[in-house]
Order: C-alpha cells, then sequence, then structure tokens
C-alpha cells in the first residue's frame, strides 16, 4: 500500500514537474537598445540620431532632464554584458544597431569603420559565449540628418532603410540569425507624433501618424525582400517586425463593438503582414475613411495602400514578434477624460483605456494583468493564423533599485506561466521568450527614473556598475531548468 501510495505521489510530482516544462527548443533572452544603452553618442564618426538631438534639446520632456549620452556604456562595456548574459545562461541576446553609428550620413555611401568594428565585437563575443545574437536594425533613433528630410513621414524612408538593411545584412548577416525590422512602429509613430513627447517631438495626430504608418509598412517590407532576395539563400535566416500589444478587454458588455475596433487599431501594423487579405484592418480603414470625409479631408488621413502595395507587404514576416507588458479595458470615452495613452489612433476611435483595479501597479502605465499574454497570444493565432511567435519584449518597471525586487520577480513568473499556458493548453505556436530588460537603462522620457533591468545599474558609479537582481536569479534558474 505504502509502495503504491509512493509511486502515486511520485508520478503526481513527475505530472506536475511535465507540466511546468517549456517545449524543447524554446529559447529565452533577454534585451536591451542601442540608445537606451550604449552611450558614447558622439565617439568615432557618429552622427546624432533623433533621440540625442530631442534631449539635447528638450530636458524638460525627460522626467530627470537625463539623456543617453552616457546610459549604461555599453560602448565600452559590451563584454561586461555578454558576461552577464552568459552568467544568466540567455539562449539570445535581442539589441539594436545605432543606424548613425554605422551610416553617420544615414545613407549607405559611408560605413564606419568603428561602428562595424564595435558590433563585430559584440556579435563575436556573444557567439564565442554560445549566445545567439538577435537584432533589431530599427529601435527608435532615426538618423537626425534623414528626420531634416521628413524622416518617417517622407516616403523615400522605405529606400533609405532598404539600404541600411543591406548594409547590415551583408556585414553580420553570416553571424545574425534573427533580425527584426522595426520595433514597435505605435511608438514611431503614433505615440511620437501623437503628443511630440518622444522624438521627434512632432505634434501631427490623426495626420503625421498615418503618414508614418503607411511609410514604415513599406521601408520593413522593402528590408524584408532584400534580405529574401538577396541574402536568404546563403544564411537561411529569419526577418520579422516587432508589434507592441496591449491586451484590450471590454469594460462592461456595452462596450464590445469598440473593444473589437481597439483590438483591430492594435493590429495596424500586423494586418498588412500577417493576414491573408494584407492592407490596412478593413474595419479601421473605413472607419477613419468616413471620419475624414465627414471633416471635409479629400482623401482619408490613413493613407491606402496601390494594389501592388499590399502584394509587396503581404507575407513579408518569418515570424511574429510582439512586446507585451499591460492590458486595459476599453469603454466609449467619457467627458472630460484624457485620451493620451497609448495612441492617437485611441482618439480617433473615441474610446477611452483604463487599467481594472484588481491589476498590480508598476511605475505609470505598467499594471501586470498575466492572463492578458495569454490571450493576446491567442488573438494572434485567432486573427492571423498559425505564426511563429516570439515574445520579443515582456517585463516590469520599479521606481526603486532595490535589488530584492519582489514584484518584478513575481511578474516574470505570472507572465511565463501564462506563456505555458499558451503553448500547452492552447497550441500557441511560441518559440521564445525575451527579458526587457538585461540591464537598468535610459527609458525614454522617464530618464532613468523607471528601472526595467533585472541586472541593477548604478548611474552615480562612472564605471555604471552593474549587478544581478532576485529577477535575474530566478529567471537563470528557469533557463537552467528549462522549466518555471
Ligand atoms: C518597449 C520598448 O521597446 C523599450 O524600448 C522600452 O524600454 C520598453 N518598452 C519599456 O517601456
Amino acid at each position: 500500500m505504502r509502495a503504491l501510495v509512493l509511486v502515486f505521489v511520485i508520478s503526481a510530482l513527475t505530472l506536475t514537474c511535465s507540466a511546468k516544462q517549456f517545449p524543447a527548443g524554446f529559447k529565452f533572452g533577454a534585451a536591451t537598445a542601442a540608445y537606451q544603452v550604449e552611450g558614447a553618442w558622439n565617439v568615432s564618426d557618429k552622427t546624432p540620431s533623433i533621440w540625442d538631438i530631442y534631449t539635447h534639446d528638450k530636458p524638460h520632456k525627460i522626467l530627470d532632464g537625463s539623456n543617453g549620452d552616457i546610459a549604461c556604456d555599453s560602448y565600452h562595456l559590451w563584454e561586461t554584458d555578454i558576461q552577464l548574459a552568459k552568467d544568466l545562461g540567455l539562449h539570445f541576446y535581442r539589441f539594436s544597431l545605432s543606424w548613425t553609428r554605422l551610416l553617420p550620413n544615414g545613407f549607405a555611401n559611408k560605413i564606419s569603420e568603428d561602428g562595424v568594428r564595435y558590433y563585430n565585437n559584440l556579435i563575436d563575443g556573444l557567439l564565442a559565449n554560445g549566445i545567439e545574437p538577435m537584432v533589431t536594425l530599427f529601435h527608435w533613433d532615426l538618423p537626425q540628418n534623414l528626420q531634416d528630410l521628413g524622416g518617417m513621414t517622407n516616403p523615400l524612408v522605405a529606400e533609405w532603410f532598404g539600404d541600411y538593411s543591406r548594409v547590415a545584412y551583408t556585414l553580420f548577416g553570416d553571424r545574425v540569425q534573427t533580425w527584426s525590422t522595426f520595433n514597435e512602429p505605435v511608438i514611431i509613430c503614433d505615440a511620437a507624433y501623437e503628443t511630440g513627447d518622444l522624438a521627434p517631438g512632432i505634434v501631427s495626430p490623426g495626420i503625421g501618424n498615418y503618414i508614418c504608418a503607411k511609410n514604415l509598412m513599406v521601408a520593413h517590407a522593402t528590408a524584408y525582400r532584400i534580405y529574401d532576395e538577396e541574402f536568404r539563400a546563403k544564411f537561411n535566416g529569419k526577418v520579422g517586425i516587432v508589434n507592441n500589444h496591449v491586451w484590450y478587454a471590454p469594460y462592461s458588455s456595452e462596450h464590445e463593438d469598440l473593444t473589437f475596433l481597439a483590438r483591430q487599431l492594435g493590429f495596424l501594423y500586423s494586418h498588412p503582414i500577417y493576414s491573408e487579405s494584407g492592407g490596412w484592418p478593413p474595419s479601421i480603414e473605413s472607419f477613419i475613411a468616413e471620419k475624414s470625409e465627414k471633416e471635409g479631408y479629400v482623401t482619408s488621413r490613413l493613407p491606402g495602400f496601390t494594389s501592388e502595395e499590399i502584394e509587396f507587404i503581404k507575407g513579408t514576416a518569418d515570424y511574429y514578434g510582439i512586446n507585451y507588458y499591460t492590458s486595459r479595458l476599453v469603454l466609449a470615452a467619457r467627458a472630460n477624460s484624457t485620451l493620451t495613452w497609448p495612441t492617437n489612433g485611441q482618439v480617433d476611435l473615441q474610446v477611452e483605456l483604463v487599467p481594472d483595479a484588481s491589476w498590480t501597479a508598476g511605475v505609470e502605465w505598467l499594471v501586470s494583468n498575466p492572463p492578458g499574454l495569454r490571450a493576446q497570444l491567442n488573438l494572434i493565432k485567432e486573427q492571423f493564423g498559425d505564426w511563429e511567435i516570439i515574445i520579443t519584449e515582456n517585463g516590469f518597471s520599479t521606481a526603486s533599485d532595490e535589488l530584492d525586487d519582489v514584484t518584478r520577480t513575481q511578474y516574470y513568473k505570472d507572465h511565463l506561466e501564462q506563456v505555458l499556458l499558451a503553448i500547452t493548453e492552447d497550441d500557441v505556436n511560441v518559440t521564445g521568450y525575451t527579458a526587457w530588460s538585461l540591464i537598468d537603462n535610459f527609458e525614454w522620457n522617464s530618464g532613468y527614473t523607471s528601472r526595467f533591468g533585472i541586472v541593477r545599474v548604478d548611474f552615480s558609479d562612472p564605471l555604471r556598475s552593474r549587478t544581478p537582481r532576485a529577477s535575474a536569479h530566478y529567471y537563470a534558474d528557469v533557463i537552467k531548468h528549462h522549466s518555471l
């Protein structure tokens, strides 16, 4: 009898263990971005990006008046970062290239030797330590000289970006297997053009953001097709785009239609690529067209695609990259409500987004609702079919720089649980998970007041010393056992 009970207990334990096991081949990583960590904003022949100019000209737009001039000094401390990644046992490290470090003119006519050396060192150093590099081409730091020519609102940006991507693939494609074109188009276009609170600081809500959106889609597809036509046969890598998704749930049943629209708006930058029909989400396209007409515009404020453009963009991804942090309840805008978060498309839709009172609050916008991640993964599958999905960012911010980061650790645990459920229960094809961030860094408008690192960075120390937090130890443990 006793033996029987023991067998039962052991098999129950095994079951629980395997239920918490990630599939073989599932990869864990951590991420950063060039402007947020590199510093060295003007070394060698690097020229300013829009973030250099914006933070220098408008320090009042940054909570602590800071900038990324030095940041984590990863330009000099890249070996330390690699060591941290190695200690964590990361399978991959996601970082971005600074366009102006590589191409000081923004154009492909001049390639910086120093930039090439820097990224070669980083890539080779990672590989030497068994860590795959995952490279983002554009994480918000557009060359300022291209901004002076209209930046993302100039249709030529597709060619400029295509040329830049070709240089990157040529230089690093033999060692980089996974590429992302743009990180979070919704921030690049919508957030940046709404309030002017993000670089380039242009206020053109409902116009600039949609012009940017169209050009960004064409630019992405251009870079994808260049890889496909000129590099895939040689290097056999993957190219995708990274979209930020907030999980939207209806505030109450009467707001369901609006929630549907909010979700479709959330797919503005996915639908043209991942849907079978291509083009903008139809409900959003007609909504904005009708609204524009009523407002007296001759054409829709959301520029349409030609049928050639629809075909050109459709299918241009090898995986679906998702950054997920938070959720919101959707309701029709009430009188006097502020509609500034997270995109001005929301202003077009007249929706208000509020957190549920039960969700744990982090810093500012970040409330934790782990089931929202699983729900969003399912929604992507439901809407676009069975794409490979890589969670390219997920993480939690705190105002304090404590090492015993209990809430952050809990956030990771709760979200990883939901990822596992999406894989095992819902059969969503998630193949990788990326913690944001490897290290504390320059958090855009929040400067250094908002900390996302699983590793703490001491910004008062000229050496920018780095110390792993409890969450880093927790994550290392998950990676080591490949399970929760
Ligand atoms: C997403 C962005 O990609 C990253 O740059 C930022 O730091 C995190 N969200 C946290 O806000």
